[in-house]
């Protein structure tokens, strides 16, 4: 392996240039040269790819968003684009590939890897904490204490006007955001997509307060009962109290990764270049009870991370 070409893909996560980083150091301190791949599976079908020095990645590993670029890439889904992927990565002669992303970047570069043999060792970057193989994904934790702040100064104008929040947090099918946010705010009721909600025992808990009191009850977006608006309007129907609704949305994707994310991804990143280096082919690098695991990129994001429900009666049992 000489030359490698690094590249983000998906939704941003905070974190993900820190893995970028790690990686084209890593690489250049073993000799291999390496290129940036601009806007994930995007950049590899236009040829969008640049030469990175150490110089490249100075002074990013705080900060949030990628300095690659990301997307959404539809032409990749096709087998058509895969294969003009493969000619633009021949023509550069990279003969190995890092990506940060999630599921469907993972899927993607599973197919490629089995249609075109190109090596792929993919790091964990997304938010939603979804992928099989690691404990935590590169972006969560940011993600967590970015919604949880908000809840925070949520809670204080909720408790002046006595009314009742409904927050909605990202996660796509996935609760665990919600869980670690709910748990971390004192919250007093989570919806999760992995789990039906029971709307009658939520009203006969809130029967229990004849006087309007201050509520914060955290929504994951794509939970069973329907989002933060539709809880909103049937209790707006059932009750005589005030209710606000709060979507997070992407101010939960944004800003400076914490600690942990930091040293999350450059752990990752610097793994996942020495696993191509080591003759990986088409792994995911995760972290998993603080060590470093390779897995099998299929198994990412056909397996399901295990999330813990129970953990929402938590909630429940201390409110
Ligand atoms: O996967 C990360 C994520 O932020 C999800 O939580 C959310 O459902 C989705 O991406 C939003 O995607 P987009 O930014 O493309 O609207």
């Amino acid at each position: 392996m000489k030359r490698i070409g690094v590249f983000t893909s998906g939704g941003d996560a905070p974190g993900m240039n820190a893995c970028t980083r790690a990686a084209v150091r890593h690489a250049l301190a073993r000799g291999l040269e390496v290129y940036g791949i601009r806007h994930g599976y995007q950049g590899m079908v236009d040829g969008d790819i640049i030469p990175l020095t150490g110089e490249s990645v100075s002074g990013i590993i705080g900060r949030g968003g990628t300095i690659l670029g990301t997307a959404r890439c539809k032409a990749f889904l096709t087998p058509e684009g895969r294969a003009i992927a493969n000619e633009r990565l021949r023509t550069f002669e990279i003969d190995g590939l890092v990506a940060c992303g999630g599921n469907g970047t993972f899927e993607g570069g599973t197919i490629f890897f089995e249609e075109y043999g190109i090596p792929m060792v993919g790091t964990p970057g997304t938010i939603d904490n979804d992928l099989y193989g690691t404990d935590f994904t590169i972006g969560y934790d940011t993600a967590v204490n970015t919604a949880m702040q908000a809840v925070d100064k949520i809670r204080d104008t909720a408790e002046s006007h006595s009314r009742t929040f409904f927050v909605e947090v990202m996660g796509r099918r996935a609760g665990f955001i919600a869980i670690d946010v709910g748990i971390a705010t004192g919250a007093e009721f989570i919806a999760i997509p992995e789990r039906e909600t029971n709307f009658d025992a939520l009203c006969n808990y809130m029967e229990g307060f004849p006087r309007p009191k201050r509520h914060i009850f955290i929504i994951s977006e794509g939970d069973q009962y329907g989002g933060a608006m539709k809880f909103a309007e049937d209790f707006r129907k059932r009750f005589d109290i005030e209710t606000r609704v709060t979507i997070l949305g992407h101010v939960q994707r944004g800003g400076p990764p914490t600690a942990r994310d930091r040293i999350l991804a450059t752990r990752l990143g610097s793994a996942a270049v020495q696993a191509l280096i080591d003759g990986e082919r088409s792994v995911m690098a995760g972290e998993i009870k603080g060590e470093v695991v390779l897995t099998p990129m299929r198994h990412t994001w056909e397996r399901r991370a295990e999330i813990t429900p129970s953990l929402c009666d938590l909630v429940e049992l201390l409110r």
